[in-house]
């Protein structure tokens, strides 16, 4: 998507010394970024306040990341909210983030109509509380007519289920005749993943300096440039947004060529 450079330019106007708009080539931005937001607990813990907190400020940290991609112009912004192993932390906090998650969504219906954005979600949704489950079908019909960014939510997450799901969808198809397993191609099985209707991600970026993946897009991640930052994720502002493009913007993508 083109970015609007009026807009832009006065998003990005008060550059701090390391970096400025004029360091990325806004003619190249990713289409697709995708964020495992990480940190939130840590962030919390150093300025000791209960995780809550922790995420309470991730909520903000987001709402900027959300409209960062917008003025860069973004196709798509995913990000990793909830993973299927997330069930595992106390009832207190997880009963949080599903009220976070609900409570949110409502609040910045009108940044999503103000900004054209369009939601989607990623993951299984039938296992969630009824209240989250109900503000995330009334933000997908809200915004099914936007045209602008895609905002995609990983809730209830998990790359390993959605692939044995995926298997699951196709085998079904082969047994009751409607599938020739020889017409099994990468496209054909990438329709059957939550992302179908996505690119696969050009950038990943993954805060408060973790090297690893957890169960995120294992199968979509095959050819993305990765961006680790030591920064915790409620600090993440548009600049590092800038500063991960800038990185992008170094790399030689090859795709397994030359
Ligand atoms: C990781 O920090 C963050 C999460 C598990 C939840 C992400 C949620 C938000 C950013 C809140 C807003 C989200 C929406 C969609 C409204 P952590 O708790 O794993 O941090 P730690 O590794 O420092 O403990």
């Amino acid at each position: 998507m083109q970015p609007d450079h009026q807009k832009l330019s006065e998003y990005y106007a008060v550059a701090p010394d390391d970096i400025a708009l004029s360091d990325i080539d806004t003619a190249r931005i990713p289409a697709h970024v995708s964020i495992i937001m990480d940190g939130n607990g840590r962030w919390a813990a150093k300025r000791g306040l209960p995780r809550a907190q922790g995420h309470v400020a991730g909520v903000d940290a987001l709402r900027e990341a959300v409209t960062a991609g917008v003025r860069l112009g973004f196709d798509v912004f995913s990000v990793y909210a909830f993973s299927t192993e997330n069930w595992r932390r106390p009832k207190l906090e997880v009963d949080l983030l599903m009220g976070l998650f609900a409570k949110t969504l409502v609040a910045e219906l009108p940044l999503f109509h103000q900004e054209n954005v369009r939601l989607e979600l990623l993951g299984d949704l039938e296992a969630l509380p009824a209240e989250t489950y109900r503000v995330f079908m009334r933000g997908l019909d809200e915004t099914a007519g936007h045209d602008g960014m895609t905002f995609a939510l990983a809730v209830n997450y998990g790359s390993r289920a959605e692939i044995v799901r995926a298997a699951q969808d196709l085998a079904r198809l082969a047994r009751s005749g409607e599938l020739d397993p020889d017409d099994i191609d990468q496209d054909l099985f990438s329709s059957h993943l939550y992302t179908a209707a996505l690119p696969d991600p050009d950038l990943l970026i993954r805060t408060s300096g973790e090297l690893r993946l957890s169960n995120y897009l294992l199968y979509q991640l095959a050819y993305t440039e990765f961006y680790v930052t030591d920064t915790l994720w409620p600090d993440f502002t548009r600049w590092d947004m800038l500063r991960a493009i800038r990185s992008f913007q170094s790399r030689s993508r090859r795709f397994g060529g030359v």
